[in-house]
Parts: structure tokens; sequence; C-alpha cells
């Protein structure tokens, strides 16, 4: 018998991977991997919900993000690697939950309600905003809740809508007077948020990620713009790593202990550059992921086994997705 607790997750193909997605998220689940029972999801539903009039680079971001786990040592021997739109059991199951979930929580959710604002301040055409967006929450719930998992390791922007999803489960198991789903749990990592090379959130679209599949050379170039202690004008000037937003943090995460003190003592007494210090930088961040965009490169060189991984792991979370589902019809009492 599997004794494993259960974790489910999910990322929305948004295309390339950055290390923040990496430190944040990605790492932790690669860890989880041997005690758990995982089931990883591409979640293309959910992107639909804001991007359903730009859909001509689903395909690849699929792909992309696919070739981005695996490379970074999500193995399918060992977890279960999905598109959320091939389980539709899943959609299923969120029409269920749907009709259970007060409508003023959804209304509550901190995420939809910036966004909501966001496009408000912005002036932009409110009826951008859909039916099956307000149902983000929901849907999240429905991807949870089919595998009945324990766990949801997710970063913090995410713990509000497992709060949610708890929240839910809770109400099923009240109004059909069962203890059929499990609430699950938010699992978060302790690690230090890698902020963007400007100082900000990391994010595409503000331009200051470093993609996990950047050659050496744009991760050169990239860490090049990243802020330095401001005070530090010309080489001679003596640096304060404390006032280093970007590059001095990012030493802390990529270097060693020994590394990060000497990077600390030279700047103090000015003995190095920051020109030196970044390029410095740079080597470390690229000997780190050289395994990593290696396999990536192997893999997209060889599209049809990587597909292959997706139809699979596809197959297998229905199976056990169809089963929860099932059981969930049968407590609500539904002729069938
Ligand atoms: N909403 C998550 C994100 O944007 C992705 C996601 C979809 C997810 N379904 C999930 C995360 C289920 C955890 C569990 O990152
Ligand atoms: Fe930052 Fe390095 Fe410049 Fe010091 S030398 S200010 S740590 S970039």
């Amino acid at each position: 018998m599997n004794t494993k607790k259960r974790i489910m997750s999910g990322m929305r193909p948004t295309g390339k991977l950055h290390l923040g997605h990496y430190f944040g998220v990605l790492n932790n689940w690669v860890n989880l991997q041997d005690e758990y029972e995982c089931y990883f999801s591409i979640a293309d539903l959910h992107a639909l919900t804001t991007k359903y009039n730009q859909t001509d680079d689903m395909k690849q971001n699929v792909i992309d993000v696919l070739l981005d786990w695996l490379s970074s040592g999500i193995n399918p021997d060992k977890s279960i690697v999905y598109l959320q739109s091939l389980v539709p059991e899943t959609a299923q199951l969120h029409i269920y939950l749907s009709m259970i979930t007060p409508q003023n929580w959804v209304e509550r959710d901190p995420t939809l309600k910036d966004l909501a604002k966001i496009m408000k301040d912005k002036n932009e055409n409110m009826s951008n905003l859909s039916y099956g967006l307000f149902g983000y929450p929901v849907l999240m719930t429905a991807d949870i809740l089919n595998f009945n998992a324990d766990l949801v390791p997710v970063g913090v922007d995410q713990v509000a809508h497992v709060e949610l999803s708890r929240d839910i489960a809770r109400r099923f198991n009240n109004i059909y007077n069962t203890d059929y789903f499990i609430e699950p749990q938010p699992k978060l990592t302790n690690v230090p948020l890698l902020c963007g090379l400007d100082g900000n959130k990391m994010g595409k679209s503000f331009n200051n990620d470093i993609k996990i599949s950047d050659t050496d050379e744009i991760t050169e170039k990239k860490v090049k713009t990243g802020i330095t202690d401001t005070n530090r004008i010309r080489k001679d000037d003596k640096g304060n790593p404390d006032n280093c937003a970007v590059i001095y943090k990012y030493w802390q995460i990529f270097g060693t202990a020994d590394e990060t003190n000497e990077i600390c003592f030279a700047c103090k007494n000015a003995q190095m550059g920051c020109a030196e210090c970044k390029k410095r930088l740079a080597q470390k961040i690229n000997d780190k992921f050289a395994p990593i965009r290696e396999k990536r490169i192997k893999l997209a060189n060889n599209i049809d086994y990587v597909k292959d991984i997706l139809n699979t792991g596809s197959n297998n979370a229905r199976k056990r997705a169809k089963e929860v589902l099932d059981g969930a019809i049968d407590v609500i009492k539904m002729y069938k």
C-alpha cells in the first residue's frame, strides 16, 4: 500500500521559466519527489483565464515549461507530470465545486481583487474580466482535490488560493456530511526570494529576469544590468554590500560562505570593482545552471520523447482523477 502523502501543484504556461520560479518553487518540488507522491500540472486552463485571446504561443509555452521542469530535475519516473486540459475530470469537478462555492468567497480573492483594481486604474474594459477568471481559485481547488492532495507547495503569492481550497473542501464535506475531501495545506519553502535585476519582483514582463534557459552570454549581459551599491561610483570608492540591493543578494544565494565573505571584504576595501564582481557572479550562475541547460538542449532535440512524457503523465493523472471524481459524484448523490 502506498502510504506516502500526496502533493499537488502547478504552474501556468506563460513562457520560459526564470530563476525566481526555480528558487521559489521548482527546486522545492524537485526535492519533494522522493518523500511524496507528486502530481505536477501545467495549468493551461488557468493561463486561459487571462490569455484567452492570446493563444498563439500556448503550445510552445507548454513545451517550454515542460522542458524547464524536466531539465531542472522533475523526474517522470517519480512524479506524475501532466497537462491540465488533458485531464477533463478536473473541469467536471470544477463545475460541482462551483455550485457549492459562495460567490462572495471568490470575490474576496486578493489576487483577483488586485487584478480588477489594476484594470480599473488603467481604464481597461472590465468585460475583459471573464466569468472563468472568477472561477480561478475554484479551478485550482479542483486541481488539488482531484488527487485529494495533502500538501500544495507554492510560492507566497498562491497561499491565499490554497486557503480558499481548504475552505471549499471543508464546505463540501459539511454540505454532504462526509469527510471525502482532505483539506489541503500550503507548503512554503523558506528560501529567500530572488528579486529581479532591478530590485523589484522578478517577472518576465518587467524585463528584469534571468531565464533558466538563457545562454552564458545572455546571463552575463543581464547580470551587468543588476543594481549595485549606488553610492559606489568609481572603482576606488569603498562599497557597502549591505546597500548592494541586487548583486550582493545574488552572491548570498549563489556563492559559498567563503566566496561571499571574500566578495564582501573586497568590496568594502575597494579591492574589486562592480564590473569584476558581476562578471564573477555571472560565472557562478552559469556554472550552477550548466548541467540543467545542457540537459534542456538535449531534451529539446528529442521533442517526441518529451511529448510522450506529458501524454503518459496526463493519462495516469486521469485515472486517479476519475476515481476521485466518481467518488465525489456518489457523495453528491447524482443519478448515474
Ligand atoms: N495558480 C498557480 C500559479 O499561477 C498555478 C496552479 C494551477 C496551481 N493549479 C494549481 C498551483 C494547483 C498549485 C495547485 O502559479
Ligand atoms: Fe555590489 Fe559587488 Fe559592487 Fe560591492 S563590488 S557594490 S557587492 S556589485
